[in-house]
């Protein structure tokens, strides 16, 4: 009986969701009488009520039970903070916490860990003892990254995870839809409450042909990434298909699941295959890779869906070339041949000053395997990488596979350094004493994002995306304009070096698990006497307080405490590196409020400031912000385009919330940063007309009228009236709440809307 099979080796009284999951496919098949795509197939299974639910794909919202959650440190802290605030006794459905964000890259595995348990000890010790106390898995510090360890032990067919990650498309290799949430939608999911998503419309990618030589699965996304920008995937679920599925690995389609998250999509699936099932088998998950086969209707697509895909891009793995994709934003791509062109017409610093590989991204067996076979290979020529090297393995598990495989060996040989199973420079955690702060230069990476600042907060590091063996190549080179395939490194025998093309085995014969690195819940009775201590005087943690809820009239003559230029993700919001430390402590967090931000109000001053409309002050966003708050002036934010990209980091929701601004206008938001705003009880609001835009002026006063009356689908009124020669114009702007999210506004935060109904 398949309805018995343990979801994971952890979870031995959770079973696969099988059963359950056939007989709401069962009642959707018969809603929608027509072949279903494999998206469809695992979201609607997984819906509240699957024979009423409004379907509609970029319309309705669709209510869904996730069958796990997954947390990392640097949001747990907060989700947490608003768990326990929600004053529930227990998670509702299987939850991790993982704690891989917090540590910080600078001279190698154990000294970097033993650095990070000591500056972090305050926040280790309320994760863990939050998660004994609430029914949560803990993985220690040196455990691995978040989607590392899903991939490992909890990811199966068919299910539904949700993640306070962008990353959490990662699943997509193990044929699992991976949503990344802000944490209040963590937080929902935790309590059992229904979990929502705005319908997905489809984007089918049709992969033909076999990848060869250096072209590797990085390649397929970071070409996609290039085909369809940066937004090319909102709103959708990335369906891969066609008969070039069935040749790619396991972990290389998380790969590509894990930067889907760079073309912002909502998810990204590949069907069940072969090849999954053998990482189960060998990952000690063989009944799961069984109970799979026993489903295959329900994880794989059916025959002719495709022609219900919304759109259709085709890539050729024939002739599909590496791809390197930068700088600044992952969707600059460029195909190897062409980079060393495109890096002399920009001046893009040409000399490397770091090569970076691993992350949750690209840090496989068949990557690590691949690294270490081209380092032997340099070796065998008495080379040297020219670049200082790094390696982050994505979890315990697969460093010691690494580690017993002797690839770590190789790189150390090589003078590789090899850093903690954490997200370290991959997530601004990287201190870095070569580079001063604002000296332009350039870096190579296998991770999967490459924002101003994201590695080591430099906004002069021009970052690079990559395959993990490019990345390699590239080190022993030490110059942007290299190609591998064509290109030959000089040596000492004064005989020229050429690589040869990297080769791997997808999988080992076995994972070694490595350091028991896991703490278990205790049982309930236990558990609640798990105290859980948060010091009034500790500046890592806070106590949150309820947010007031909405007063009438008060998004009336607000001021504009920034007019927004240009990329705003999350990043620039509310940046991280050392801002990590922050996380569980608002007051203290919101003092790096849109610090990233460019104002397009002070075009001669450095990004982050703004200017006080009484006193004509120009000082940093936020001191700005809390000035107005001290005053109890409510205030509004002007965005851009795709505000809010990137991340899942509901902190750049919280802080404006906390400091005091009501609305956020933009000309439009990435989906997760606008849901976490309407969560915190904020008002993000799209111009109708995008030229509207262009139309604020600095002196302009915002009103947005009839917000008491808030319908769904029904547009807002907003009136902009100049404070200096009093002109006034009118425009409309667009919200996307529906009505059950309507209560979340009123009541000042969804999580008090919650607590208001319990
Ligand atoms: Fe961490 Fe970078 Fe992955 S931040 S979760 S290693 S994307």
């Amino acid at each position: 009986d398949v309805g018995d099979v343990a979801m994971s080796r952890f979870e031995s009284d959770k079973y696969l969701p099988y059963p359950h999951l056939q007989q709401s496919l069962k009642r959707i098949r018969r809603r929608l009488d027509r072949p279903l795509t494999l998206s469809e197939k695992i979201l609607y299974s997984h819906l509240c009520e699957p024979d009423t639910q409004d379907i509609q794909p970029g319309k309705s919202f669709l209510k869904l039970y996730p069958d796990r959650v997954a947390i990392h440190d640097a949001n747990a802290t907060m989700a947490l903070l608003q768990f326990m605030s929600a004053g529930i006794d227990k998670v509702a459905i299987p939850t991790t916490i993982h704690t891989d964000h917090l540590t910080m890259a600078e001279k190698g595995a154990d000294a970097d860990l033993a650095a990070a348990k000591i500056k972090h000890k305050e926040v280790f010790a309320f994760l863990a003892s939050a998660s004994a106390r609430y029914n949560i898995g803990f993985w220690k510090p040196g455990s691995g990254i978040i989607h590392t360890i899903l991939f490992e032990n909890y990811a199966f067919p068919g299910g539904l995870l949700v993640g306070t990650d962008s990353h959490t498309p990662n699943a997509a290799g193990m044929a699992m839809l991976g949503i990344g949430v802000g944490g209040s939608d963590g937080v929902d999911a935790m309590a059992g409450m229904p979990w929502e998503l705005p319908c997905p419309k489809t984007l089918g990618v049709r992969l033909t042909g076999r990848l060869t030589g250096w072209a590797s699965s990085k390649d397929i996304i970071c070409k996609l990434a290039g085909m369809v920008s940066v937004t090319g995937g909102t709103g959708k679920i990335v369906e891969f298909f066609g008969p070039g599925v069935s040749t790619l690995g396991a972990t290389a389609m998380a790969t590509i699941g894990n930067m889907s998250a760079e073309i912002g999509a909502t998810s990204c699936l590949f069907p069940y295959s072969r090849a999954m099932g053998n990482y189960l088998d060998v990952t000690h998950r063989a009944n799961i890779a069984h109970a799979a086969s026993q489903n295959l209707n329900l994880i794989t697509p059916d025959e002719g869906s495709d022609r219900y895909y919304d759109d259709i891009v085709e890539i050729d793995l024939d002739t599909l070339e590496p791809h390197i994709n930068g700088p600044y934003t992952p969707d600059l791509s460029h195909p190897m041949s062409q980079l060393a062109k495109a890096v002399n017409e920009n001046n893009w610093p040409k000399n490397l000053s770091a090569s970076l590989v691993g992350s949750c991204t690209n840090s496989s067996y068949e990557d690590l395997m691949k690294v270490s076979g081209l380092l032997q290979q340099a070796a065998a020529a008495g080379l040297k990488p020219r670049t200082p090297f790094f390696v982050s393995t994505g979890s315990e598990q697969i460093r010691a596979t690494a580690e017993a495989a002797g690839f770590l060996d190789i790189m150390r040989n090589a003078g590789v350094t090899i850093l903690s199973s954490s997200c370290g420079p991959c997530v601004g955690q990287w201190n870095r004493p070569d580079i001063p702060k604002g000296e332009p230069n350039s870096v190579i990476s296998s991770f999967n994002r490459n924002f101003t600042g994201r590695h080591d907060g430099n906004p002069g590091t021009h970052s690079f995306v990559t395959s993990p063996e490019i990345a390699t190549a590239f080190a022993f080179s030490g110059l942007l304009d290299f190609n591998p395939a064509i290109d030959s490194i000089p040596t000492s025998s004064g005989k020229p070096f050429k690589f040869a093309a990297p080769a791997s085995d997808e999988l080992p014969t076995n994972f070694s698990t490595g350091v028991d690195l896991y703490q278990p819940p205790p049982p309930f009775a236990e558990a609640r006497k798990v105290f859980v201590a948060i010091e009034p005087s500790s500046d890592r943690l806070q106590k949150l307080e309820p947010f007031a809820a909405w007063k009438k009239d008060q998004a009336l003559d607000l001021p504009i405490l920034v007019k927004v230029k240009g990329k705003c993700t999350t990043d620039h919001i509310s940046p991280a590196g050392p801002w990590y430390d922050y996380r569980g402590h608002l007051d203290n967090i919101s003092n790096n409020m849109l610090t990233g931000a460019t104002n397009d109000f002070l075009p001669s001053h450095p990004p982050g400031t703004a200017q006080h409309v009484s006193s004509g002050v120009v000082d940093a966003i936020p001191v700005i912000a809390r000035q107005y708050k001290a005053a109890g002036i409510n205030y509004c934010i002007i965005g851009h385009n795709n505000y809010g990209e990137g991340s899942s980091r509901e902190h750049a929701a919280l802080e404006p919330r906390f400091l005091g601004a009501v609305a956020i206008v933009a000309n439009g938001f990435a989906r997760i940063h606008e849901t976490n705003l309407k969560k915190q009880g904020m008002l993000p609001l799209t111009f109708a007309d995008p030229e509207a835009w262009g139309r604020i002026k600095k002196d302009d006063t915002v009103s947005i009228l009839g917000v008491e009356q808030i319908k769904q689908g029904k547009q807002l009124k907003m009136r902009v009236r100049n404070r200096k020669d009093g002109s006034e114009w009118e425009t409309l702007v667009n919200h996307s709440f529906h009505e059950g999210q309507i209560p979340w506004l009123m009541s000042g935060s969804a999580l008090n809307y919650i607590k208001s109904q319990k």
